[in-house]
Formats: structure tokens, C-alpha cells, sequence
């Protein structure tokens, strides 16, 4: 039976692990979809365009090649930034739909995370997390991660990026970060990665169960 799991939440939350070890758990296909935002973001960076350019971003996103998104040049700290930006613009949402939809409809079903996956790109999907946790926490799990790439940074300015960030992504007008009506809540806050993973097993199988008896 295919299964697609849609998991969504602010930045730094943990969905893109969360993501990651159910995908390996279930043996499905995950998508990182805000490698897309990011490798938009840096292919206009490194074309020298404007992050406020509509035509070159849209462009960007409709020659975008799931197969040859590049991680490491993505992952750093103002390429999240750079993202929140051109993943603001309507014509670039729309011209990555199709592509995420593609993704989620492999015949045995798909991981997905994001910020819109269960409200905008899978709004059928199986089961729906919203994983959250404090500001505070997510910007010590950012700066854990950034020292870990060996980009030391100053935890007061991250923990104000991710507050930017979340401001920027729940107010635009398009695909908002915003929580779906039949979406589980998981606050991480006081979990580590297991028990987030542990906690996020229990709904799906709890979904599953409920939905295989009506
Ligand atoms: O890892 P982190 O949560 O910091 O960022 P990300 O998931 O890689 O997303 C980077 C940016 O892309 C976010 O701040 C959003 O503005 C945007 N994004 C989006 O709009 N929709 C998605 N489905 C995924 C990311």
C-alpha cells in the first residue's frame, strides 16, 4: 500500500531528520523540499542576479534538476535566508508544483518535507506531521549543525534568523507556514532525535491503524 508522509514545520524544527529516518524506516523515497527554495536562491546567487529578480528566480525553478541538487553548497546559514526570499514569490512556487507532486506519486508512496507539503503540494497525503519546538531550541540545534560544518556562528544571531525567518515564511501571501487542519503536532522541544522519531511512529501507526478499520 503506498503511503505518503508529509511533514512540515518552521525552520531548524527537525523535520528534515525526522524526515530522513522514516523515509529509511518505511523504505520510501524523501525529498528535502527546501533544497529546491535553496538551490534556486543559489543558482541566482552564483549567476550574480538579483534574489529579488521574479523572471530570473521563476526561470531558475523551472530548469531546477531534482537529480542534481548539490547539498553541501546549499546547507549553509544564508542560503536558508537567501531561500525564505525567492520561496516567497508566487511563479516560483508554482513552477516547483509539479515536481514535488511527481515525487509524492512514485507507486510505493514518499516522504516529503517542507513548509507547505500538507496544505498546498499533498493535501491527500496518509499522514501529516507538524513538528515544531522553541525558537530558542532550534536556533541551539542551527548552531550545533553549523559547527558541525565547520561554520561557527553567533547563537544570538541565529536565534534572530530563525525568528526573520519564521516571520517571513507565515506571513507571505502564497503556500504560508501554517499548520493543515488534520495535521499531528510534534513538539520536539524536550525530544532528541530518537524520541522524535519514536513519537512520530506512534502517529503514523496509530493513523494507519485507524484508517485500515474504516
Ligand atoms: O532547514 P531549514 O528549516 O532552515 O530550511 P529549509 O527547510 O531548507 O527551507 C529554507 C526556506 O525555503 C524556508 O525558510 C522557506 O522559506 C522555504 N521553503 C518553502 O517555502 N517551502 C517549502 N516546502 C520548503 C522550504
Amino acid at each position: 500500500m503506498a503511503m505518503i508522509i508529509a511533514i512540515d514545520g518552521p525552520a531548524a524544527s527537525g523535520k528534515g531528520t525526522l524526515g530522513r529516518r522514516l523515509a529509511a524506516h518505511f523504505g520510501l523515497p524523501h525529498l528535502d523540499t527546501g533544497l529546491l527554495y535553496r538551490a534556486v536562491a543559489h543558482h541566482l546567487i552564483s549567476a550574480g542576479e538579483a534574489l529579488d529578480d521574479v523572471a530570473a528566480a521563476t526561470a531558475a525553478a523551472r530548469a531546477l534538476d531534482l537529480q542534481r541538487l548539490d547539498d553541501a553548497a546549499l546547507r549553509g546559514r544564508a542560503m536558508g535566508e537567501a531561500a525564505s526570499i525567492v520561496a516567497a514569490m508566487p511563479s516560483v512556487r508554482e513552477a516547483l508544483v509539479a515536481l514535488q507532486r511527481a515525487f509524492a506519486g512514485q507507486p510505493g508512496g514518499a516522504v516529503l518535507d517542507g513548509r507547505d507539503i500538507g496544505t498546498v503540494i499533498c493535501p491527500g497525503a496518509d499522514v501529516k506531521l507538524f513538528v515544531t519546538a522553541s525558537a530558542e531550541e532550534r536556533a541551539r540545534r542551527r548552531w550545533r549543525e553549523l559547527v558541525a560544518r565547520g561554520e561557527p556562528a553567533d547563537q544570538a544571531a541565529i536565534l534572530e534568523d530563525i525568528r526573520r525567518r519564521d516571520r517571513r515564511d507565515a506571513e507571505r501571501a502564497t503556500a504560508p507556514l501554517a499548520v493543515a487542519s488534520d495535521a499531528h503536532q510534534l513538539d520536539t522541544t524536550h525530544l532528541d532525535a530518537d524520541g522524535a522519531f519514536a513519537a512520530a511512529l506512534g502517529i503514523i501507526s496509530s493513523v494507519m491503524a485507524s484508517r485500515t478499520k474504516s
